[in-house]
């Protein structure tokens, strides 16, 4: 099972990620909080796709598929893996094509107005990198799911959520109709509840 979830930001990519690997037991291989753990660990890579990150601009090309063509060659992603926020460009996804070609890419539809309080609100845990949101959890500094420290992305800033959303309508979003030309793509309606959501990639998934 090999799985690419496309979307904008704030469409939930991460929150089903983490239930879809669950039920299947796949690595969740987040290329957002590769490059966020890169910048903890004060890593050339983390230096470099800081100043990327904080503009809401793309990281370059080579450095992620770089990343990803690794990280992919790890014992654990001989089984599947699910790929969430790779790849962001056509570029990418020819790479990949020559690393492990998806057999399905399921794209979260949610409309833009959504996404801004979606990504104003977000907390999520530095250690379990699980999202939240305040209108769920009000004020809640400590994640319910591994006692881990709640924080706020530097990216989930409204001018910055503004570039991620332009970036995503240029850069990305031509990857959906790449992807229906191959046959692998599949739209899932991302506008209502998690448990919601999450049915509706496990009928897309056959299971
Ligand atoms: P990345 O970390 O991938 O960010 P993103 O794509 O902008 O997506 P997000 O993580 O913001 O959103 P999500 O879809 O995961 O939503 P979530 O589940 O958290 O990338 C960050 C940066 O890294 C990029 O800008 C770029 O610079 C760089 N980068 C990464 N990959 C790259 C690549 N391949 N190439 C180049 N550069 C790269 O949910 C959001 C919020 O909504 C949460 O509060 C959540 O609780 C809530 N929520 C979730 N589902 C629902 C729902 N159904 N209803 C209501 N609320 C919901
Ligand atoms: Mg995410």
């Amino acid at each position: 099972m090999k799985l690419v979830f496309l979307g904008p930001p704030g469409a939930g990519k991460g929150t089903q990620a983490s239930m879809v690997c669950q039920r299947f037991a796949i690595p969740h291989i987040s290329t957002g909080d590769m490059l966020r753990a890169a910048i903890a660990n004060g890593t050339e890579t983390g230096m470099k796709a800081k100043v990327f990150m904080d503009r809401g601009q793309l990281v370059p090309d080579e450095v992620l598929i770089e990343m990803v063509r690794e990280r992919l060659n790890e014992k654990d992603c001989e089984k599947g893996f699910l790929l969430d926020g790779f790849p962001r460009t056509v570029d990418q996804a020819e790479a990949l094509e020559g690393i492990a070609a998806p057999d399905v890419v399921v794209d979260v539809d949610v409309a833009d107005e959504k996404l801004l309080d979606r990504l104003t609100g977000r907390r999520v845990c530095e250690k379990c990198r699980e999202s939240f949101h305040v209108a769920k959890i009000g004020d809640a500094k400590v994640c319910s799911h591994c006692g881990g420290t709640l924080i706020q992305r530097d990216d989930d800033k409204p001018a910055t959520i503004r570039n991620r959303l332009d970036v995503y309508h240029r850069q990305t979003a031509p990857l959906i109709d790449y992807y229906r030309g191959k046959g692998a793509l599949r739209t899932v309606d991302g506008d209502q509840t998690p448990e919601k959501v999450f049915e509706a990639i496990l009928v897309v998934l056959g299971g």
